[in-house]
Formats: structure tokens, sequence, C-alpha cells
């Protein structure tokens, strides 16, 4: 059966700490993995802009010997009304794998029932689980004793989440759950997190000791964090919502005296593109306990991880 990378809850926690060790492993030894996918295509769909995703994806294929196909929805017969099934099924007898950025996470779905090659999400308006894995990556190096790796020093850490209970929120919340790190979601009321994915990921808490919370609490919520995250308050798609959640997120804002109330060595992470002056003040985000562009950095290693996972034969 042909294995997908759609949601970080459908990794078991033995496979999600193989990816983050692979992911370590191909970053301290890249030239290991030169050909790892020689002579392979890349097929990426893009409906919504990026600039982290499709670097990183289309550099990550070329250093393992392979090769990336950009293809924005705008220019394939998607735009035109091509069904996903079609374009699947077409896209399959051309390339080895399909890398997609969608609005409704039920396209990913559908790349995935009607092809016969590995599909990643590469961000839906559900999920972003390509940002998390990287995620955990960077707080696992940043915590492992010098000079090792182990993915199990995030079990038991605290990240807290100031936000908006959108795609991030959601797949940090199932990083969290199968890592065993504590996360809280900080939000407004009518900005919490989906509750299907919050009953999901609760389950899966319970088979590794993580806890999961949702507040609106900015003062409780934040204390005790190892790390500080957030993310824009209008995604991609929210535009036009966007004067209306700059006032409904008023006071949520990861500034110095919100860090303050984290643990002293707390980290600030952004999955990126940020606003300063919105989500973050310019302080956090450019400040010691930033570490933006690490975490941008490892989208690389960690999808090089999942591509070599997902797509190398014998
Ligand atoms: N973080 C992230 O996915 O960035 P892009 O939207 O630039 O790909
Ligand atoms: N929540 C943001 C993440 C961007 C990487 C969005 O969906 O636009």
């Amino acid at each position: 059966m042909t294995r997908h990378f759609l949601s970080v809850a459908d990794l078991s926690p033995a496979k999600a700490a193989e990816l983050l060790t692979l992911a370590h492993r191909i970053k301290t030894e890249p030239a290991a993995y030169r050909t790892a996918l020689q002579g392979q295509t890349l097929g990426m769909i893009f409906q919504k802009r990026s600039t982290r995703t499709r670097v990183s994806f289309e550099v990550g294929m070329y250093q393992l010997g392979g090769h990336a196909l950009f293809l924005s929805s705008q220019d394939i017969q998607i735009g035109r009304g091509e069904t996903i099934a079609d374009t699947a099924q077409v896209l399959s007898r051309y390339v080895d794998g399909v890398m997609a950025r969608v609005y409704g996470h039920e396209v990913l779905e559908e790349l995935a029932a009607h092809g016969s090659v590995p599909v990643i999400n590469g961000l839906s308006d559900l999920l972003h689980p390509c940002q998390t894995m990287a995620d955990a990556l960077t707080l696992a190096e940043r915590w492992s004793t010098p000079g090792s790796f182990d993915a199990g020093v995030l079990k038991g850490r605290k990240l807290v989440y100031v936000g908006d209970g959108n795609n991030m929120a959601h797949s940090l919340l199932y990083t969290g759950a199968v890592f065993g790190m504590d996360v809280t979601v900080v939000a407004p009321r009518g900005y919490w997190p989906d509750l299907g994915v919050m009953d999901n990921a609760r389950a899966l808490a319970a088979t590794t000791g993580a806890t999961l919370e949702v507040t609106a609490d900015t003062v409780a919520g934040v204390r005790g964090a190892d790390c500080v995250y957030t993310d824009v308050w209008a995604s991609m798609g929210q535009e036009e919502e966007a004067a209306k959640r700059l006032r409904d997120f008023a006071g949520f804002q990861v500034d110095s005296a919100m860090m303050a109330r984290a643990n002293a060595d707390a980290v600030f992470m952004h999955c990126l593109p940020a606003h300063r002056g919105e989500e973050v003040s310019a302080e956090v985000c450019d400040g010691p306990q930033s570490i933006i562009f690490d975490e941008a950095e490892n989208r690389l290693h960690a999808q090089k991880a999942i591509l070599v996972d997902l797509m190398q034969r014998g």
C-alpha cells in the first residue's frame, strides 16, 4: 500500500522519533544521501503561495539526487476545473511523489485516494505537518545533550502556542501528543482549535502521557513554557477577516512581557511569515530567545527525511 504524509497524527511515536533521527542524520551527513532519490521526481502542487515550503522541497529533492516540479494550480488544468481524481491519476504516471499545498484538507485525501504515489501535505487549512516535524527537530536538537541527538528529550517539555487555533495549532497539538510534549493553546474564545482535532489529539496524548490544554488566559497559560510559539492571526484565505481579527486578538501578541512569564531559557518560535507588531513584537521576533531561522532551515532537513522515508527504493 502506498504510504503518505498527511498528518503527524498518522505516525506512531516510534515512527515519529525515527523520522526525526533520520532528519538529524541527513542534516549532519548530507553526502551519504546524495543519490537516495536519484532519477525521481516530486510534483509540487500549490493552490497558495509559499517561500519556505516551495524552496526547501525543491532544494531537498535536488540534494537527494532527484528533481522537483513546481505546479501552480493557476498554471495546471486544476485551475480550469480538471478534477483532483484525474490529476492524481495522470501525475502518478509521470512523477514518483506529490507534495501539495491546498485549501481544503480533503483535496490531499483525494490525491492520495486516486493516485498511486506518496502524497505529502505541504499545508492545508487544517494541518501543516511538515512544519511541525521541522519544529520538533529544532527543539530536540536544542534540548539534546551537546554532541548527541535524542528525540526523547521532547517528552515532558511544555510548548505554548499563542494565537489562532489554526492549521499550526492543530499540527502542534498532534506533534506534542505523539512526542509526549505538553501543549497549551492560548487563544481568544471563538478562535480555539477544532473540536475533532482536540478529541483525536487527546486520544493520542493518552498513549504518550502528554497534557493538552486550551485557554484564553494569557498569563497562566504561558507560565512554565519551554517554548512560546505563534503564527499569523489571519491565515492564507482569511485575508478579508484581517481587520476583525486584529481587534479580536488584541492582548495576544507575544511580546517581552509575555516571554517574561515563560521559563527563563524558553525559546521563541514562529513558522513564518511573521507580522511584526501583530502576533509578535519585533523585539521578541528578532531577540535572543528567537530561533526562527534555525526552525526555517530545519524544514529542509525534516522534509528530506520524509521524502527518503516515503520514496527511497530498495
Ligand atoms: N512556514 C511556511 O510554510 O512558509 P511558506 O508559506 O513560505 O511555505
Ligand atoms: N497559518 C498560516 C501558516 C503559514 C505557513 C497559513 O495557513 O497561512
